[in-house]
């Protein structure tokens, strides 16, 4: 058994710590180098890259888990190098291979297996794969060069105060125009959601609803993370729109919900108006894991889920359970879902 480092595992928040080793490849020449393991965090980059001034960057998130039989586990990570090859496209990136996008993340998370936290702690091993413009531009265009890196970071919960249920208001910025860049995750996505979010705590709101932006009416997903809601009947509803993020966590959670629970579960636009109708409403990512929502503030107007004020509702504790009991490993998994990382 490899040493675990001495952190406090069940006190951690969700921020950055630095690990040991971030895999590192460069893009040059209209090829990828091979790449590799390196100890170095630090970065130098030219004044005029494609990054700095055009934000040409683009990003994943994943989480690696010690299962309950003490492996090191990872969760579909293949749907994770297929979005950022649709990030990369959309904004002229060279697309990072699939396979070696999985091995990369593999051989990071196996070369900071002391980082990953215990089974049971609360704690997980975030996962970052990232690529940006390297090379100098100063005209509008893609830059010539790139970088793909992938570094890891134990995190606890993303929002403090644990399994509470979240407030959150509907926002009077959009995110994402339509047929923008919504659907991917791009830097530029969550620079410009900034404001909103600061303004947000500031005002006392865990988070932001985004509606969409053609006609405001309906709901879209929060800065970080989709929506997911419970009928009164027990049915999923998830929102459906071409301008938020296909999260992983939601996919999966509809096949959790028809396939382990026997729930009823709909992908369909979901209108601010019928949001009181709904029993339970949860924020749905890797981050984010499955939140709870109590409350959506619409300027003033309190929409509470009965389902759920005081803690997590009943059919959205399921689908927690169920999640994490398959990435934890005391759930068996569908094919494929999970991937088990060699520690080096
Ligand atoms: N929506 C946004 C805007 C996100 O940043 C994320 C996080 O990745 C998600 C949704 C959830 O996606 P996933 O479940 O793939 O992590
Ligand atoms: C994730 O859930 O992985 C994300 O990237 C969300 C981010 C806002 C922390």
């Amino acid at each position: 058994m490899m040493e675990k480092k001495n952190i406090d595992w069940a006190n951690l928040g969700f921020g950055y710590i630095k690990t040991d080793y971030r895999f590192a490849a460069n893009y040059k020449d209209g090829a990828w180098e091979e790449g590799g393991l390196t100890q170095e965090a630090n970065l130098v980059i030219n004044e005029c890259a494609g990054v700095l001034q055009y934000a040409q960057t683009i990003f994943e998130g994943m989480k690696a888990y010690t299962t309950a039989d003490g492996r090191i586990v990872t969760f579909r990570p293949d749907l994770n190098a297929e979005r950022m090859e649709q990030s990369a496209k959309r904004l002229e990136m060279p697309v990072f291979p699939k396979e070696k996008f999985v091995e990369a993340v593999l051989k990071t998370i196996g070369a900071n297996a002391a980082y990953v936290p215990p089974y049971g702690s609360g704690a997980t091993l975030y996962v970052r794969p990232f690529m940006f413009g390297s090379s100098p531009v100063i005209g509008v265009k893609p830059a010539d060069e790139y970088q793909f890196r992938v570094f890891t970071t134990p995190v606890g919960p993303y929002f403090k105060g644990g399994v509470k249920p979240l407030t959150i208001r509907v926002s009077d910025f959009d995110r994402a125009a339509p047929r923008g860049t919504g659907h991917i995750k791009a830097g530029l996505n969550y620079a410009m959601s900034l404001h909103a979010i600061v303004d947000a705590h500031n005002q006392g709101y865990d988070e932001n609803m985004y509606l969409d932006a053609g006609t405001r009416t309906k709901v879209e997903e929060t800065g970080g993370a989709n929506f997911l809601f419970v009928t009164k009947d027990g049915k999923v509803v998830t929102p459906k729109s071409d301008s938020i993020l296909p999260s992983i966590t939601r996919r999966s959670l509809v096949q959790v919900a028809k396939e382990y629970l026997g729930l009823e579960a709909e992908e369909r636009e979901v209108y601010l108006e019928e949001l009181p109708d709904f029993a339970e409403c949860g924020l749905c990512g890797t981050a984010a894991v499955i939140s709870p929502v109590g409350k959506v503030v619409d300027h003033g107007r309190e929409i509470c889920f009965a389902g759920g004020m005081t803690e997590m509702g009943p059919v959205t504790k399921k689908l927690y359970e169920t999640l994490t009991g398959i990435q934890m490993g005391t759930i068996k998994a569908p094919e494929g879902w999970v991937v088990e990382v060699k520690s080096r």
